[in-house]
C-alpha cells in the first residue's frame, strides 16, 4: 500500500486538532498506578495510542477504546514490557515507573535502533537506581527490582521528556519524597502532573524542579486531553505552504511560541483568535533559521517541516536539532524531489528549490509529515513508502487533507 499525492492544490477551509499524542501516552500509562477506574476523553485513534492500549492489556488491564475516549479498569497482572510491542513504540519504556513502583519488579526489552538517531534510556535506569532498584541485562531485556523504593534526590544531567514522566510515575507510588531536579518542562509533563494530582500525588514545581510526595493506594481519574501541539504546529507550516484562508481549530498558540514567532520572521500572514488560528496566506517567504531546542524552544518534532516550508523561502537557511542532532534521516528523501539541501556537522543547509513528485520512503513520524507537506507543493505525483508511520501520530490525516482541498490517496 501507497500513499499517493496529487501536489499543488490550493488548499483552503477548516481543520481541526486532535487530542495530544505525547500527552496521551503517559496519561494512559498512569492507569497503572492503580486499580480504580480511570477515563480519558479526546484521545485521538493513532496507531501509537492503540500499540499503548495493547501493552496495557498485556500487563492486565481492561481498556475499551470508543469515540475518542479511553475506559480502563482492572490491575496488574504482569509486570513485562515484551519486545514486540515495545519495538513498534519505545515510549513504552513508561510502564517502567509505575509497574516497578506498584509490583517492586518488571521485565522490559530494551527498545532497539530509532531513526531519528541514538535513543538510549541511561537517565531513567540511573533513576529508577537511585530510588533503590536493582537493575540486571539478559537476553535483551532489562530486569529491574528492588526490595524497598525510596524517594530521594534525582538531578537530570539532561531535561529529557520521557525520563522526567519515567521518574514522577514511579515517584508518584513510593513513599517520601523525590526531588527531580533539571526536568524536562514540555506541555506533556504539567499534563502528566496535572493527571497525578488528580490521583492523589502531591506535586510542587520549584525552581528547575519537582518535588513529588507519593503514595499508595491511588486514586483513579476523569481526564480530557488538550489539542495536540504538534499536529497543530504540523497544519500551521501545511497552511502557509500551500494553503489561503485556511482556519485550524483547537490551535494550542500557548504552546507554540516559537511557532509563531519564526512564522512572523517568515512572513506568513495569519491571525489568532481564542482558540483557533487563520492562515490568510503569505506573500514573499524570508529564510528563516531554527534551531531546536527543549520546550520552550523551537520543537525538534517540527524541525523536518521546518526544512520542507524553507524550500519556498528566499535565500539559505540553517536549521539545527540540538535534542535529536542527527534528525535528518528525511534529508535524501527530499532530495530525490528537488529540494537543495545539504547536511551539515550539526544540521543542515536548505536553499530555495522547486520540489517535484517523485517515489520516497517514510522514514520515521515527523520525517513522514515533512514529506507528505513537500508533496502538497510538489509539481505532479508523490508515492509515499512505509506511510504507516505518519499515521503513529497523525488522526484522520488523510480525511483532515482531503477536507481542505489535498488530492490524496491510498493505493
Ligand atoms: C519525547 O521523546 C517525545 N516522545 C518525542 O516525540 C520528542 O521528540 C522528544 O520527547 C523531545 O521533545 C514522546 O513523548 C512519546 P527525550 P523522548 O528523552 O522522551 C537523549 C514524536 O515524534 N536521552 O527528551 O524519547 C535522547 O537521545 C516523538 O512525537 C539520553 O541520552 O525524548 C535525545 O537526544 C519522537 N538518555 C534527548 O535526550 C536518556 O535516558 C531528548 O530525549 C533519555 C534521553
Amino acid at each position: 500500500m501507497y500513499l499517493v499525492v496529487e501536489g499543488r492544490k490550493k488548499l483552503k477551509g477548516k481543520i481541526e486538532i486532535s487530542g495530544s499524542k505525547n500527552g496521551a501516552l503517559p496519561v494512559l500509562i498512569a492507569s497503572l498506578l492503580t486499580d480504580k477506574e480511570c477515563f480519558i476523553e479526546n484521545v485521538p485513534d493513532i496507531l501509537d495510542v492503540k500499540t499503548t492500549i495493547e501493552l496495557l492489556q498485556f500487563l492486565g488491564k481492561n481498556v475499551e477504546f470508543k469515540d475518542g475516549n479511553v475506559l480502563i479498569k482492572g490491575g496488574i497482572k504482569r509486570a513485562f514490557a515484551p519486545y514486540d510491542i515495545v519495538k513498534k513504540m519505545r515510549a513504552s519504556i513508561l510502564v517502567a515507573g509505575p509497574v516497578l513502583g506498584r509490583k517492586k519488579k518488571i521485565k522490559v526489552s530494551i527498545p532497539g535502533g530509532c531513526l531519528i538517531g541514538p535513543r538510549p534510556i541511561n537517565y531513567h535506569i540511573e533513576g529508577f537506581k537511585k530510588l533503590g532498584a536493582k537493575v540486571e541485562i539478559r537476553g535483551g531485556d532489562i530486569i529491574l527490582s528492588a526490595k524497598n523504593l525510596k524517594g530521594t534526590k534525582i538531578l537530570l544531567e539532561y531535561p529529557s521528556v520521557g525520563a522526567t514522566e519515567n521518574l514522577l510515575l514511579i515517584s508518584s507510588s513510593i513513599e517520601g519524597e523525590t526531588v527531580i531536579e533539571n526536568p524536562a518542562n514540555e506541555p506533556e509533563i504539567s499534563i502528566l502532573i496535572e493527571v497525578l494530582k488528580m490521583m492523589g500525588v502531591k506535586i510542587e514545581k520549584g525552581v528547575s524542579c519537582l518535588k513529588i510526595k507519593g503514595r499508595k493506594n491511588l486514586k483513579g481519574f476523569k481526564y480530557k486531553l488538550p489539542p495536540d501541539r504538534i499536529e497543530a504546529g504540523t497544519y500551521f507550516i501545511i497552511s502557509a505552504l500551500a494553503g489561503e484562508n485556511i482556519l485550524i481549530k483547537n490551535f494550542p498558540a500557548l504552546h507554540l511560541d516559537s511557532l509563531i514567532e519564526k512564522m512572523k520572521e517568515a512572513g506568513v500572514d495569519f491571525s489568532i483568535s481564542e482558540e483557533n488560528l487563520r492562515v490568510n496566506g503569505r506573500k514573499k517567504l524570508k529564510s528563516v533559521d531554527i534551531e531546536a531546542n527543549p520546550y520552550p524552544g523551537f520543537p525538534t518534532d517540527l524541525q523536518p517541516l521546518w526544512t520542507v516550508f524553507m524550500t519556498k523561502a528566499a535565500g539559505k537557511s540553517i536549521i539545527i536539532d540540538n535534542v535529536f542532532p542527527t534528525r535528518f534521516s528525511y534529508i535524501d528523501e527530499l532530495r530525490r524531489m528537488g529540494a537543495e539541501v545539504v547536511l551539515k556537522s550539526s544540521g543542515c543547509e536548505v536553499k530555495k528549490s522547486n520540489l517535484v513528485g517523485a517515489r520516497v520512503r517514510v522514514p520515521d513520524l515527523r520525517a513522514g509529515a515533512a514529506l507528505l507537506s513537500a508533496a502538497l507543493i510538489a509539481k505532479g505525483r508523490t508515492i509515499l513508502e512505509d506511510f504507516y508511520h505518519i499515521e503513529r501520530g497523525y488522526e484522520n490525516f488523510i480525511e483532515k487533507l482531503k477536507g481542505i482541498g489535498a488530492r490524496i490517496w491510498i493505493e
